[in-house]
């Protein structure tokens, strides 16, 4: 559920009228939207993967890996992001870790402390020439083989029909997942991208996959109508206002890795030709506690997202007798973090900064798909709303281009610029 009742009266807001003027464009977006959605195009697709993903297969590939004690995901951006997010929220008996980055204390920190014999090596790469990615997985590999594991025998690799990373799986006959076509890596979460480190941790990928198709069924062309749209058009609308920035602030730690997969999606997508929102990442009630003061007295230039879920295992506080404390014994974790998160969105609202609540029933399998999707669904509406292109990151390949050029992994322009480059000191 979606309530954007705060954003009517705040500044920048957005009167009920000028809701109902963006809900004219709302209806012609779903439209593109639907018509991409039916001819499977690029980026549209991956609104339809409830319908399309096979989760059979993805639960076939990985069952020959046998109770691994660990994961390791070698991937980054959205070959990761999904991964991590959904893995935060189902969990399993394997402790996972993503190798993103190419920290070289940070890899050789991790392979130290790996139960390598032990450890299934997730990489993904959509492209499968992503530098970062690659050159983890050489690493990876080497200190396998170095420890006598045979590397070949624990690796699942998920890709597209073409790359390096193709080429090596091809080579060595490493079990291969495809990135489904028409699906950009951040918008890959309910796909084999996302959906492969779960099914090794034994997680209901079909109640996941259940979630999201209940979120698609919902969409509908007025805002007033599908959550996911009224996020989506209300943050759109907040921007044009002047809500340059979307600090997103789930309470609960579960949606951490969310938070970062939703500051991803929203910059990836949205930010394009001057235009966009830059995301920022905060945790309820932590945050209250240092960036709240920014929000809530700092320029109108932000728009609040509050996230929390209706239900939670919780965990009472007990009684005391010193007497200043004893509003805090009988209640629990959860009432007070609920009572944080009141006061926050009460807080904010009372000093006319927009907020948007959104509540999900339960952070389970079916809550994150839910979730998933609905945040797909309203970036996809934001980009069609601001004329965008939404399933294009030029930005992210210019630097992925010049960094290979100037390790000498091709001819590139991009690389000839930041050679170029006039240093200052
Ligand atoms: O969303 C995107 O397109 C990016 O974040 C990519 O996922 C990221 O750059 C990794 O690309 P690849 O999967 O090709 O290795």
């Amino acid at each position: 559920q979606v309530d954007i009742g705060n954003v009517l009266s705040a500044t920048p807001g957005v009167s009920r009228d000028g809701l109902e003027r963006l809900d004219d464009d709302v209806a012609v977006a779903h439209e593109r939207i639907e018509t991409g959605r039916a001819d499977a195009e690029h980026g549209y697709a991956s609104l339809n993967l409830p319908e399309t993903v096979d989760t059979d297969a993805i639960r076939q590939a990985v069952s020959r890996f046998d109770d691994p004690e660990a994961i390791v995901t070698v991937g980054i951006g959205g070959s990761a992001l999904g991964s991590a997010t959904i893995d935060a929220v189902v969990g399993g008996d394997a402790e996972t870790y993503y190798l993103d980055n190419v920290d070289p204390e940070a890899t050789t920190s991790l392979l130290e402390s790996l139960p390598l014999s032990e450890t299934v090596v997730n990489v993904v790469s959509r492209s499968g020439t992503t530098a970062e990615t690659l050159a983890n997985f050489l690493v990876v590999r080497e200190a396998m083989a170095d420890a006598g594991v045979d590397w070949a025998d624990r690796t699942l690799v998920t890709t597209g029909e073409s790359g390096n990373l193709r080429e090596l799986a091809d080579q060595h006959d490493l079990p291969a997942l495809d990135v489904p076509d028409g699906v950009p890596g951040r918008f890959s979460a309910l796909s084999t991208v996302g959906l492969a480190v779960p099914a090794l941790q034994g997680a209901d990928l079909d109640a996941i996959v259940a979630g999201a198709r209940a979120e698609a069924d919902r969409l509908s062309g007025s805002l007033f109508e599908s959550p996911a749209y009224a996020y989506g058009a209300t943050s759109y609308a907040l921007t044009q206002r002047g809500a340059s920035v979307n600090a997103f602030v789930p309470y609960t730690e579960s949606l951490e890795y969310f938070a970062e997969w939703f500051a991803q999606l929203w910059a990836e997508s949205l930010g394009k030709d001057g235009l966009g929102q830059t995301p920022a990442r905060a945790l309820g009630a932590t945050d209250q506690h240092s960036q709240l003061q920014l929000y809530r007295a700092g320029p109108h230039d932000k728009q609040v997202t509050l996230l929390r879920p209706r239900e939670r295992d919780d965990h009472g506080i007990p009684e005391t007798d010193l007497e200043g404390l004893s509003y805090l014994g009988g209640s629990s974790l959860g009432d007070l973090l609920d009572a944080e998160f009141e006061a926050t969105e009460a807080s904010l609202a009372a000093a006319g900064v927009p907020n948007v609540r959104i509540e999900v029933d339960r952070v389970d399998a079916q809550g994150i798909g839910e979730l998933l999707y609905a945040m797909e669904a309203a970036c996809v509406l934001y980009g069609e709303l601001a004329n965008v292109s939404t399933f294009t990151q030029p930005a992210v390949e210019w630097g992925k281009k010049a960094a290979r050029g100037l390790l000498g992994g091709g001819d590139f322009a991009e690389a000839d610029a930041v050679a170029d480059k006039t240093r200052l000191v």
